[in-house]
């Protein structure tokens, strides 16, 4: 029988108690949809709370909390509805549908067949002879398609109101760039962020709550002004693993370790803002438990980036030998403000007043209609939009006696007199730009499942097996379990009493009185809680208790009354566990 995998046991753990499982199980569930238990609840908050402590506080940025279900016109203009799709193959015996790259990724060399053409894929499902996964018939002569991945709905009632959900928080923050502007007063750099959910109709949702039809997401929206570069001295210095393009097209290709400034020196990092925020999401994504040992950036290949990125980093966690994606780091260019600009009446940029007013020359027109009129007829409008054009153009045309314009495809010599052409000095105080955006954008389920996974331990505790979660203080859905050692009033009433005055204290606490002292110990270590207080009848005359440390096992006696800032200590990590002087010596 083979091992189990840690995914497995974890997600085995997860079940049993309280962080994730299939929703709606009771109806047999639905695949790709995952319901957060109480602690798989509180540990997506904290890291959501940290995240927006780090990105949206940390970098003074404007928080906001859009609707998820969006109008069509929304995705016509995002691109969305025409690009965003996956490639599908469905089996000719059980009719599963299946993501074509997985199936060709998984059983062949190739490892960017999402970046593929169709009938190239076509061609390796025959060549190579795949099969279903699911019932091991031949794929080969399947067609394979694209599937939009947007889930679509009808906003009120009949269909003539077509709206999606989300794929993405991101357009929720770009429909609002005219307003969100305005609150910025107008000044270059700033950014927006968004936690919520974001939808997508995956075809083969697999691996838990890594690959989910719904999920939660935590983006940030930078708006700059495309010549501006930023300060890196923050992260200059931080060391990260990176796995470029040119590595992963190298036959013996590897990911180097170096440090952002290096990395952006050389041009490993083409975009000074990208290494920005690869360097404090290093040092962000440690704090919050993920192995840094088990991490990279990997840089997308040319025929893997989605519509609008220009270039895009992933961080990736590895989890049972593989690589995930968790969050993907993206220049998009000015493509988003731009499209959204073109499909609706509002001016998606942002006036960039000079230091001092400019005078520039300015080429106009003013024609004599009295001779276009007559000449041109029905055309004399077109005729009129050239001239302008052209004049913008290069006014070095208005130098001859006649001009000559195109009008759909014929020449016409016009008089230069006639067309009032002149060159005036204008006084401008600035200009408008449409902003570039830099966006990190993080998959908050994945970065649970990635701190579970990287915490997961088992070790052997009194000769007796034990599994434990090494969670970060700061994320751990629980930092202390509060037990009276038996089930006796006074013991009861004094355990209440101290989990009162932590909770007071702001820590999160459980109460636990159920089952021999070792058992509720292990559940304690299984769901990741840092401490455990037991109160015996000693602590009834020295008014002390046991406390107990969940990695080391350690336990020590200390006094109730210290209780609420020591552990509050602890959990700020300004006291380390093994630095407190133990009454018992
Ligand atoms: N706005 C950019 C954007 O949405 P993305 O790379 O498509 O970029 C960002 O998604 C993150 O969202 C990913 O890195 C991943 O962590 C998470 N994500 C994407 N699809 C997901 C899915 N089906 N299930 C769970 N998380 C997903």
């Amino acid at each position: 029988m083979s091992e189990e995998s840690t995914s497995e046991k974890l997600v085995e753990l997860a079940k049993r108690r309280g962080y994730f499982f299939q929703s709606a199980g009771v109806y047999g569930g639905v695949g790709g949809f995952y319901t957060f238990g109480p602690q798989g609840a509180s540990l997506k908050q904290n890291i959501e709370d940290a995240w927006r402590e780090r990105y949206a506080v940390g970098e003074g940025h404007m928080e906001i909390d859009a609707p998820t279900i969006m109008p069509e016109p929304v995705f016509e203009a995002s691109g969305h509805l025409e690009g965003f799709d996956d490639m599908l193959v469905e089996c000719p015996e059980c009719g599963t549908s299946h993501r074509a790259d997985h199936i060709v990724e998984d059983n062949t060399d190739y490892e960017d067949a999402e970046s593929l053409p169709i009938p190239e894929v076509e061609e390796i499902v025959a060549e190579y002879e795949l099969v279903c996964p699911a019932c091991g018939a031949g794929l080969a002569g399947q067609a394979v398609e694209r599937f939009n991945l947007m889930f679509a709905t009808n906003i009120g009632p009949g269909d003539s109101q077509p709206g999606y959900m989300r794929p993405e928080t991101a357009q929720g923050i770009f429909v609002e760039f005219p307003r969100l502007k305005e609150y910025a007063r107008n000044q270059l750099p700033f950014g927006v962020t968004q936690i919520g959910r974001a939808y997508r109709n995956e075809i083969s949702p697999r691996r838990s709550i890594i690959r989910t039809r719904e999920f939660t997401q935590a983006e940030l929206e930078l708006f700059i002004d495309p010549e501006d570069e930023p300060d890196l001295t923050e992260v200059e210095d931080v060391t990260v693993t990176l796995y470029p393009a040119s590595e992963q097209h190298a036959e013996d290709g590897n990911a180097v370790e170096t440090t952002i400034g290096e990395a952006v020196a050389d041009g490993t990092i083409a975009d000074p803002w990208i290494g920005y925020f690869l360097g404090i999401s290093q040092e962000w994504y440690a704090s919050v438990g993920v192995d840094t040992e088990r991490f990279r950036y990997r840089q997308h290949l040319s025929g893997e980036r989605a519509h609008y990125a220009a270039d895009c980093w992933d961080a990736e966690s590895e989890i049972d030998g593989n690589w995930i994606e968790i969050a993907g780091f993206a220049h998009r260019g000015d493509y988003d403000l731009s499209k959204h600009g073109e499909h609706s009446e509002d001016r998606f940029t942002i006036f960039n007043q000079y230091d001092d007013p400019k005078t520039v020359e300015r080429a106009t027109v003013d024609p004599d209609m009295s001779y276009l009129g007559p000449e041109f007829g029905s055309d004399a409008q077109a005729v009129v939009a050239e001239l302008e054009a052209l004049a913008e153009r290069d006014r070095t045309a208005f130098d001859g006696e006649t001009v000559t314009v195109d009008l759909e495809g014929e020449p016409s010599e016009i008089p230069v007199e006639k067309t009032g052409f002149s060159v005036d000095e204008e006084t401008i105080a600035g200009e408008h730009v449409t902003p570039h955006v830099v966006e990190p954008s993080f998959g908050v389920d994945r970065l649970v499942y990635t701190v579970l996974h990287h915490a997961y331990r088992e070790d052997e505790v009194d000769g007796e097996k034990r599994t434990y979660l090494a969670l970060d203080p700061e994320v751990a859905p629980t930092f202390v379990g509060v037990f009276p050692l038996q089930r006796d009033d006074d013991l009861e009433a004094r355990a209440e009493a101290i989990a009162s005055d932590l909770r007071a204290a702001g820590l999160a606490i459980t109460y636990d009185d159920s089952g021999a002292i070792g058992r509720r110990y292990r559940r304690q270590d299984e769901v990741g809680t840092p401490f455990c207080v037991t109160v015996d009848y000693e602590s009834l005359e020295d008014d002390a208790v046991t406390v107990r440390e969940r990695d080391s096992t350690a336990q020590k006696r200390l006094p109730i009354a210290e209780l609420p800032d020591t552990l509050a200590a602890l959990r700020a990590g300004s006291l380390e566990f093994a630095e407190l002087e133990d009454l018992e010596g």
